[in-house]
């Protein structure tokens, strides 16, 4: 554990401590052979997460980072020589909130001098399916965030999270499914061909914002793509049943069918489809690959194996 007071190491403020990005972020660098000052942003000090980081050495800052709270983020940042903001746009489902929020946090950043913003984007998938594919919002806003950073004057990289390995064993539209028979199918829209960055979110994301602050490959300007392991997924299918001892099948079904399993109204259960299409057309990273961004990581990541095994599927497959 290097996490330091001193006030000669790097301050790195992270935003979301207590989710799944921003944790992984935390534990990355606490495990770092370099020392860091970290500062941890939350709403609620009081959430376990938050409290286990303040007992390691974070310094936890309760703060909101409402696009009406620049004061706030102002303060949260300041000192900071990086900053890593992530968003939760599933927490309102409001694409033009999250745009301006971001758009925000890189002005604040800028304003206090910070020298290297580290923001988890994603694709506009509108952008590159030509208009295709319209709807993927959590996508398309994140892509525009990027723009805005790239262009924003502040040191910028961008490190885009593969697909979450839990999807698979949390949203109900994903999930491998009992049939009458007593097996399992695990169906979606798209052929078992497709290929996914897939990532223990958790575990490993941190790893790659990691390699972003010290390796010298990467930092202003670069983009990092993460993933555990690039695999397809039938192949997922196949290991899952195989590792779990359980018969499970993968089945393509229809766009209505996916829609209407997902349990979600239909503006978001739309999201869910597009992106998914979209991954099988033109690849989750728009047909760039992850190899570059996997070569200077402080250890190995899970591979989806990995995260089946550690994972308790005895709810999911029962
Ligand atoms: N599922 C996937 O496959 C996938 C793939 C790539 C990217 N993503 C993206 O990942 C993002 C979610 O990241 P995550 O999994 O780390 O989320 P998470 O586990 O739900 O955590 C979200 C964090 O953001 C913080 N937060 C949210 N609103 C805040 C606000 N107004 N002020 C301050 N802090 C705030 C929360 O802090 P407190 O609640 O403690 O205040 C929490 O720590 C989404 O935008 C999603 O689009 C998902």
């Amino acid at each position: 554990m290097t996490i330091t007071q001193d006030s000669s190491a790097p301050l790195i403020v992270v935003v979301g401590i207590t989710g799944n990005q921003g944790g992984s972020v935390v534990n990355a660098l606490a495990e770092s052979s370099k020392p860091y000052r970290i500062r941890g942003l939350t709403r609620d000090v009081n959430k376990p997460a938050a409290q286990e980081f303040a007992a390691k050495g974070v310094e936890v800052v309760a703060v909101s980072l409402t696009s009406d709270n620049a004061t706030g983020a102002r303060e949260a940042f300041n000192g900071a020589d990086i900053t890593f903001v992530v968003t939760n746009y599933w927490e309102h489902l409001d694409v033009n909130r999250e745009v301006a929020e971001v758009k925000m946090l890189i002005d604040q950043a800028k304003t206090v001098g910070v020298k290297l913003f580290i923001w988890s984007g994603l694709e506009s998938i509108i952008k590159v399916s030509k208009g295709k594919y319209p709807n993927v919002h959590h996508f398309n806003g994140k892509g525009e965030i990027t723009e805005y950073g790239r262009h924003s004057g502040i040191p910028f990289v961008n490190v885009q999270s593969g697909w979450y390995a839990s999807n698979f064993a949390k949203l109900d539209g994903m999930k491998p499914k009992k049939q009458a028979d007593g097996s399992f199918v695990l169906a979606l829209p798209v052929g078992p061909q497709t290929l996914l960055p897939v990532l223990d979110t958790p575990h490993d994301y941190g790893l790659f914002v990691q390699e972003a602050i010290e390796s010298p490959e990467f930092g202003a300007g670069s983009e990092v793509l993460t993933s555990g392991e690039d695999i397809t997924v039938g192949d997922m299918v196949s290991q899952l049943a195989e590792i779990t001892g359980k018969k499970i099948t993968f089945a393509r079904i229809g766009d209505e069918e996916f829609l209407a399993a997902t349990g979600l109204p239909r503006s978001v259960a739309l999201e869910v489809l597009e992106s998914l299409k979209y991954h099988e057309e033109w690849g989750y990273y728009a047909g760039k690959t992850t190899d570059a961004s996997r070569r200077h990581l402080a250890r190995p990541t899970r591979t989806w194996a990995d995260f089946v095994k550690s994972t308790n599927w005895s709810s999911i497959l029962a």
